[in-house]
């Protein structure tokens, strides 16, 4: 049992293998929350909650003659509004009569086994196909009542014991007489009573998505979101609490992911008593969602997980509990096709014999599937028209896309095809028939974003239009996969089919149509596999991966920008989810020359893919493609399904980034390494290899030297071959491989 509750001392203990979670109902109702760590070994972890009467903390009614007992410094589950905690709230409603106050108390609860689901969200599945053997996870759900009202607050719960893995949601049920206004619903709230902690983030720009920072915790309140209307490239919606001496290998650190792909936010707070609170969730920010007498509106979930040994195993846990638990277990074995795609190859200028040329050379060199991006409908020369005419363009393919998508597979190859549903373009046949499709204010002249507006996805017509459409090209043309491109954020959030009252719905009920969209197509063709895609990595977050088993990671495909983008991607996201490729040089991002050896070693890491005219590559190209292509294949398993360990620290500064991948048994590793800089006499770099057998020898494969897992884990591998230094014009930036294999 991962769930007990002892029902004298009214304390809940939720227990993983490595940690445990501890709540207790105080004797007014309030849901403290003790504690998330390491297990405690049977403590009941109320002493550590500080009693001190503090000035201006005041006191619920029943507390009125007992002043160090306030709601202001007490750690909590889920924190109520208006009733005296002065700190970041988890909820903000507006009763009929005008009250904001909300004094959530315990009701009652229920234990149960299995995971429970979200109806319309993506959720960290329980249940999962032939995945699910080991999934014994537990399901929690704590009811909070705000009294006067009868609103109530569901906190669930699901404990995955062998992942160390805790999700939460929250469902907020109407069961008063009036409606409600719901102004801030926040999915997870956590109080750490002490410490001291950075906060690690992810934050960016297209182009340069998901940066690292780390930044100490201070008192004052740090927010983490998008308002726009999309996960965005600017903040991803996953950070990191660590000790502030906590490295990759070692140390204290907590995961907070939110699976959802619109309007987030983050806040931790580290308030007077020095207590840390995280709340996420939706953004708050111009949400408002009526809710009627009986209904009741589900937060996204959050996935938490907590180690002792480092950040290393942190990611470890979170690319568990996404390869085994979110991504659907279909695409679990299947070895998922090496691509050439068209778009830094042709962009919008090509035909039919053209992506036929690329097609027979993709042939040659051994690449899976030929991927035809942006610009095959409607009429879409440029990006300036014809989104939503999901009509296929003849002028460029003659007799349509069956015909090109066949001479694809006369090749050998499988199928894909681009899509970007959500968007539409002022100068389209779609516009001119629906204009009121669009997200546009009345009276106001629209935001353009890339020349497009957006399309309403709330609605249920547009979502219908959509389907019909995409069903109709895919099974015409068999496509075997979809990219599914979104390449603006949303402004004029208005939907022309909401009551004024509603409108602040639109930006949810917009991520729940694209989700409802995403479900009903899945169903349609259970066997296509959708990459996601939003200008690169946009909408790179666990609930697109629900959908999704792939996303395209960044739009700037230069190896050595990459380096920075996929090692930030990978604190929260396995590699197996990173769209990949290697690109021409000079990069066209950045102009940067990088041998093809270097492209490749990057782009391995990820779902492996080639963008780039392969009519205009040399013999010689073609063959290293093709070697690139049988290591691949070679390590396929060993990258996708091994354990994932970052050697280099951005904070090392170091001229070089290092990564490894161990097979879960530790028979073999992978060990990669790239100069992320260009230096003239630069030093031969050691490193602490991980997650070896500290007992077992390992050759490296290609020097044949023997040595210990202990040596290489306590003294470090010397990577003598590998030369950092400038190499001539192609290798300022060279990259090696080296594969260990247990004898
Ligand atoms: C943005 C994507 O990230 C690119 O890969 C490409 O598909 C373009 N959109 C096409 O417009």
């Amino acid at each position: 049992m991962s769930i007990v509750f002892n029902q004298d001392s009214r304390l809940f203990v939720l227990s993983t293998k490595n940690t445990e979670y501890q709540m207790k109902i105080d004797e007014i109702g309030i849901l403290q929350h003790l504690y998330y760590g390491a297990p405690t070994g049977g403590m009941d972890m109320e002493y550590q909650i500080g009693r001190l009467d503090r000035g201006f903390s005041g006191n619920p009614w029943e507390y009125r003659t007992q002043r160090p007992k306030s709601l202001d410094t007490t750690p909590q589950e889920f924190t109520s509004s208006n009733v005296g905690d002065y700190r970041i709230s988890s909820i903000q409603v507006r009763h009929a009569n005008g009250s904001a106050s909300c004094d959530l108390r315990y009701k009652c609860h229920e234990i149960r086994q299995g995971k429970y689901t979200l109806e319309g969200l993506p959720y960290v599945r329980g249940n999962n196909g032939a995945l699910a053997a080991d999934q014994d996870a537990e399901t929690l759900v704590i009811t909070l009542v705000d009294e006067p009202t009868g609103l109530e607050v569901q906190l669930l719960y699901g404990v995955f014991e062998k992942k160390d893995v805790i999700t939460r949601s929250t469902v907020i049920v109407n069961n008063g007489e009036d409606a409600v206004v719901v102004n801030k619903l926040a999915s997870a709230c956590v109080d750490i009573p002490f410490g001291r902690h950075d906060l690690i983030h992810f934050y960016g720009k297209h182009n340069m998505e998901r940066m690292t920072e780390r930044v100490p915790v201070k008192h004052d309140v740090i927010c983490i979101q998008s308002k726009r209307g999309m996960t965005s490239h600017q903040h991803n919606p996953f950070v990191i609490l660590c000790d502030q001496d906590t490295t990759q290998a070692t140390g204290a650190a907590y995961g907070f992911m939110l699976m959802y792909s619109g309007n987030h936010k983050t806040e931790v707070e580290k308030d007077f008593t020095d207590s840390t609170r995280v709340v996420m969730g939706i953004n708050d920010t111009d949400f408002a969602w009526k809710l009627e007498k009986g209904a009741s509106l589900t937060a996204p979930e959050v996935i938490l997980t907590y180690t002792e040994q480092g950040l290393n195993k942190l990611s470890s846990n979170y690319h568990h509990i996404i390869r085994e638990n979110v991504i659907d277990a279909k695409y679990y074995n299947v070895e998922r096709p090496v691509l050439i795609n068209n778009w830094e190859a042709t962009y919008f200028d090509f035909d039919k014999e053209k992506i036929l040329k690329i097609a027979d050379q993709a042939k040659d060199i051994g690449i899976d599937m030929l991927v035809l991006d942006d610009g095959w409908f409607g009429i879409r020369n440029d990006d300036n028209t014809g989104l939503g005419d999901w009509f296929v363009n003849t002028d460029k393919l003659e007799g349509g896309l069956k015909p090109l998508a066949d001479g694809v597979r006369e090749r050998g190859l499988k199928f894909g095809l681009w899509f970007e549903p959500e968007m539409i373009n002022e100068d389209s046949d779609l516009y001119r028939a629906h204009p009121e499709w669009a997200l546009t204010d009345p009276g106001r002249k629209p935001n353009f974003s890339r020349n497009q507006l957006v399309l309403d996805m709330s609605r249920t017509d547009v979502q219908e239009y959509l389907f019909d459409r995409m069903a109709e090209i895919i099974r015409d043309a068999q496509c075997y996969y979809v990219k599914w491109d979104f390449n603006r954020s949303l402004a004029n959030v208005y939907s022309n089919n909401l009551p004024a009252d509603r409108q602040g719905e639109t930006a949810h009920r917009f991520v729940l149509g694209t989700y409802a969209l995403l479900d009903r197509l899945l169903k349609e063709f259970p066997d296509l596999i959708i990459e996601g895609c939003s200008g690169g990595g946009g909408r790179f977050d666990a609930g697109m991966m629900f959908y999704t088993p792939q996303i395209w990671t960044s739009d700037d495909t230069d190896p050595i920008c990459r380096l920075q983008i996929q090692a930030g991607s990978s604190y929260g996201y396995p590699v197996s989810v990173m769209g990949s490729h290697v690109s021409a040089s000079p990069n066209h991002q950045t102009g940067r020359k990088t041998s093809l050896k270097t492209r490749g070693i990057v782009a391995m890491s990820g779902t492996f893919g080639y963008e780039l005219d392969l009519t205009k590559i040399t013999e010689e190209d073609k063959e290293i493609m093709s070697q690139q292509i049988r290591t691949f294949r070679k390590y396929y398993w060993l990258i996708q399904h091994g354990e994932y360990y970052r050697l280099t620290d951005e904070r090392d500064e170091n001229y070089f980034t290092a990564w490894q991948f161990v097979s879960e048994d530790q028979s073999e590793a992978l060990v990669n390494i790239v100069a992320s800089n260009v230096h003239a006499n630069p030093e031969i770099p050691c490193l602490k290899l991980q997650g070896l057998d500290p007992d077992a020898w390992y050759e490296e494969e290609t020097s044949k030297v023997r040595y210990t897992g202990r040596a290489l884990m306590s003294a470090g591998y010397v990577f003598t071959e590998f030369v950092g230094g400038f190499m001539g014009d192609d290798d300022s930036f060279p990259a090696d491989q080296y594969h260990f294999v247990k004898i």
